[in-house]
């Protein structure tokens, strides 16, 4: 089989470390290298909860950098709860032996991407902010980036952070609207599919007493996570976005103008999808554009195929069939 090479930009991040174990184990994927932004957690912690990932799936070598502590224009918010208080759902997980590499994670793209023989694949799972001052640093490196996929945004639903604004884009809605509107090759999974994907209380217990150590840890981050809310099911999320990557057949996707929301009190940070008929849109004359910029747009998941997808990508295929 090809493998497609990827590189992530994480905030782990529970859900960050269950996309980075779906990305590692996937037989679809050569992860070539991991950036760190500050976001879910300050961004030492975000590389702390990485390395602990890689140890987990036993993963090869491969380089880790920290990069942006905080976004282009905002302070940085402080580490959410719903994480854990060290990003990572208080696993208690040893220190990991391995080290970040030696140098920024806008370099370590640069270094990346220069040196692939074929375009990588960006995986943006965090605020845009390492991407996007790559993204302004290496415009001669565009044509290197095979395609983003971007977990980030909302198409029809409502926001997490605000009433309208998703977390990632909320964060740095300016480096949100340098990548989503630079023209190239964007897959936006938003929080609609976000929300779909999820694995219940038996599911997830399950999980836990699985003899592979990746579905022991996952099985503990969802339990984490559905104790935190106080329900009985816990959602894959950022895990979804590498899903939609590796088998893009499960993912119901829309070409649409997006604009991201800089100026709005209420709505900073919203990403306003432009859903009116193509028929509205074909007259500017008329009816207002919004954007000229066109991505695709995730706005629903096949569940049970992506549900599969991760249960078989930690060990543990018998638990959903
Ligand atoms: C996104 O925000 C973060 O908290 C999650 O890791 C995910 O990337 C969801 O809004
Ligand atoms: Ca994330």
């Amino acid at each position: 089989m090809t493998k497609l090479p990827v590189l992530l930009d994480v905030d782990t991040g529970i859900d960050d470390a269950l996309a980075l174990m779906l990305a590692l184990r996937s037989p679809r994927l050569d992860v070539r290298a991991i950036t760190c932004v500050g976001g879910n957690h300050r961004v030492g912690q975000v590389v702390e909860n990485t390395l602990k990932v890689l140890d987990v799936v036993d993963a090869p070598a491969i380089p880790v950098a920290a990069g942006m502590e905080r976004a282009l224009v905002e302070r940085p918010p402080a580490p959410l709860l719903l994480h854990g208080r060290d990003g990572m759902a208080d696993l208690g997980l040893p220190a990991s032996p391995r080290l970040p590499v030696a140098v920024h994670a806008v370099e370590l793209m640069r270094q990346t991407l220069s040196q692939a023989t074929e375009p990588v694949h960006l995986i943006a799972l965090a605020p845009l902010t390492n991407v996007a001052v790559f993204l302004r640093m290496y415009p001669a490196l565009w044509g290197r980036i095979a395609g983003l996929t971007i977990m980030g945004g909302t198409y029809a639903a409502p926001g997490n952070t605000s009433p309208m604004a998703e977390f990632n884009i909320r964060c740095d809605p300016e480096a949100a609207a340098m990548v989503l509107e630079s023209g190239l090759p964007i897959r936006l999974y938003p929080l609609d599919p976000f929300r779909q994907l999820r694995f219940t209380r038996p599911e997830f217990e399950r999980f836990v007493h699985a003899p592979d150590p990746a579905a022991r840890q996952a099985g503990r981050i969802f339990r984490f996570s559905a104790d935190f809310f106080g329900v009985d099911h816990a959602l894959l999320g950022d895990a979804g976005a590498v899903a939609s990557l590796i088998d893009p057949a499960g993912a119901t996707v829309e070409r649409l103008p997006i604009t991201v929301e800089l100026a709005g009190v209420a709505t900073r940070g919203q990403t306003v999808v432009d859903r009116r008929l193509p028929a509205q849109r074909a007259h500017p004359e008329e009816f207002w554009q919004t954007s000229l910029h066109e991505i695709d747009v995730v706005t629903a998941v096949d569940e049970a195929r992506y549900r599969r997808l991760f249960a078989q990508a930690v060990g543990a295929p018998w638990l959903v069939v």
